[in-house]
């Protein structure tokens, strides 16, 4: 047969079968809809037959032990993580009040006395009056602003369950507070940890011991009297540790709790890992740019971008010797210095927006807002951090809008400013076009919307009730960018 008529041949056979095969799922889908059809049998996937670049399918099936849900508990959970997911703004917008039997996960929260949470904001409440009042979002009590806020996490997952309860705050419904602890799911510990470190580990006047040391001793001491964790030694419990230096003195001794973390790197295996634990976003410090408004390649100058300090042990060592590697290239911006010291915040923001790509080189810690504040400038990320940890990463392929380079590549004479021009601009495109899709899992707000930070948390902390192994994307990191190379 000539190549011509085999070509025509299997052309009309494809439509054949291509018709056949929609009448089926035609007639099919009139009895039965394929999401009810997948939806029977998990309680925690997911799954929109509307949308075929849905983005948040776990890798794996969900194991056996997944919690049992009922029924309108999944479906109600479906139809709002869909809404969150696709990018479309009145979607996302569409929100509703929550009913507590149907959340998908049940929290019960400590009503520990204001001095570990709101009171470290300096907020006084009434007379006996734990919480504030949260029904309005324009009175609530503010986190101070400046550097601390990249590690406010704690603050938002709290607002986030007092207002669960508040039947005029529309928020997503992925969480819910419950008042009684044997119908949780998992217990909050309501402690602005990093807050407390980073405004009260120094000594005051006649202190003999800072508030921080204070609180997480009495932290300690009240957990441990509590039935609710020895009745799992505190595998059923929540807390946000979100600065590395936070819950220093508490950490080993509530180990088997799940932590909210920024990464591993000062933690020891036995008392954060990825079985257990949960790695949340920095908040980022750069505004986000609207997505209608974004540079595209050929508007972004600047071939890659880093601001940052300079460290000299551990893996920070890198900073440097890039440094030297890059200093005379006329499209790098590589700096030191903090990010006050040049042009502030805002300054920093414009340079990531102008930059096709932006540097996130392991520091003193493996992790860093910096790789948030790339997300939030549509300047795709290019990760040198052999030991970071990324946020949601068993529901975000990150290979798909982030460049990995292995450590040992970076510092080759040569091998970043290859990687980085044999970038096409479709290629580029393409990520900086996923950048804008999952650049909302990111963001931090009151009231919380389906598929941002604070409900991407929650879902995160069922995946690991559910213990759903995730390794599937983590060995993507580095196959793709290595794409590029042989390529290039
Ligand atoms: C789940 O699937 C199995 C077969 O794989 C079936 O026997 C069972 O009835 C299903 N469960 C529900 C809740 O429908
Ligand atoms: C968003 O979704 C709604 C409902 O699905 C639809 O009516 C609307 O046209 C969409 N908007 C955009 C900008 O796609
Ligand atoms: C909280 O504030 C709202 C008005 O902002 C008010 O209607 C409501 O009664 C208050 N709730 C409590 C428990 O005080
Ligand atoms: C982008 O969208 C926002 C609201 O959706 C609108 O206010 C703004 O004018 C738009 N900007 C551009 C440059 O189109």
């Amino acid at each position: 047969m000539q190549p011509s008529k085999l070509h025509s041949c299997l052309i009309v056979m494809s439509m054949f079968l291509l018709i056949l095969s929609s009448y089926f799922l035609l007639q099919f889908s009139k009895n039965l809809s394929v999401f009810k059809l997948i939806l029977v049998n998990s309680s925690s996937t997911c799954f929109n037959p509307h949308d075929g670049s849905e983005e948040l399918k776990p890798v794996s099936p969900p194991s056996h032990h997944v919690p049992e849900l009922p029924k309108g508990r999944q479906e109600l959970a479906c139809q709002i993580s869909d809404s969150g997911n696709r990018l479309n703004a009145s979607e996302q917008d569409r929100t509703m009040a929550c009913d507590p039997n149907q959340a998908l996960l049940r929290v019960y929260m400590y009503d520990l006395p204001p001095k570990f949470h709101f009171g470290l904001l300096g907020w006084r409440g009434s007379m006996n009056q734990i919480w504030p009042n949260v029904s309005n979002p324009s009175q609530i009590p503010r986190y101070p602003g400046g550097l601390n806020l990249q590690h406010s996490i704690e603050y938002w997952l709290t607002l986030d369950l007092l207002s669960s309860n508040a039947p005029n705050v529309m928020r997503a419904c992925t969480a819910i507070r419950v008042q009684n602890p044997n119908q949780a799911d998992i217990i909050f510990v309501p402690f602005f940890s990093s807050l407390s470190y980073n405004r009260y580990s120094k000594l005051q006047g006649k202190e003999k011991i800072s508030v921080n040391r204070m609180l997480q001793v009495k932290l300690v001491e009240f957990l441990k009297g509590r039935n609710e964790w020895k009745r799992l030694s505190g595998k059923n419990h929540l807390i946000v540790a979100h600065h590395p230096n936070s819950m220093l003195v508490a950490r080993r001794k509530l180990g088997s709790a799940m932590f909210v973390l920024a990464d591993f790197g000062r933690y020891p295996v036995e008392i954060a890992n990825l079985e257990k634990d949960v790695i949340a976003p920095y908040r980022h410090m750069v505004k986000t740019i609207p997505a209608n408004n974004s540079a595209t390649f050929e508007e972004r100058p600047i071939l890659v971008y880093f601001q940052g300090a300079i460290y000299r042990k551990d893996g920070g060592a890198i900073r440097q010797e890039l440094y030297y590697l890059l200093k005379d290239e006329k499209d790098v911006h590589f700096a030191f210095g903090s990010i006050k010291a040049n042009g502030g915040v805002n300054g920093a923001g414009q340079g990531m927006a102008s930059a096709k790509f932006c540097f996130n080189i392991a520091g003193d810690t493996p992790s860093s807002n910096r790789l948030f504040d790339a997300i939030a400038s549509q300047c795709v990320p290019v990760i040198i951090s052999d030991e970071i940890e990324l946020p949601f990463e068993d529901v975000l392929d990150y290979s798909e809008f982030c460049i990995f380079i292995r450590a040992s590549d970076a510092v080759k004479k040569g091998y970043i400013l290859n990687l980085l021009r044999g970038i096409e601009q479709n290629r580029w495109t393409k990520m900086s076009t996923r950048l804008k899709e999952i650049a909302h899992h990111f963001e931090y707000q009151y009231p919380s919307r389906p598929g941002d930070a604070v409900d991407m948390i929650w879902k995160a902390v069922l995946r690991k009730i559910s213990s759903v192994p995730f390794q599937g994307h983590r060995k993507n990191r580095y196959r793709r960018s290595q794409l590029t190379v042989t390529n290039h």
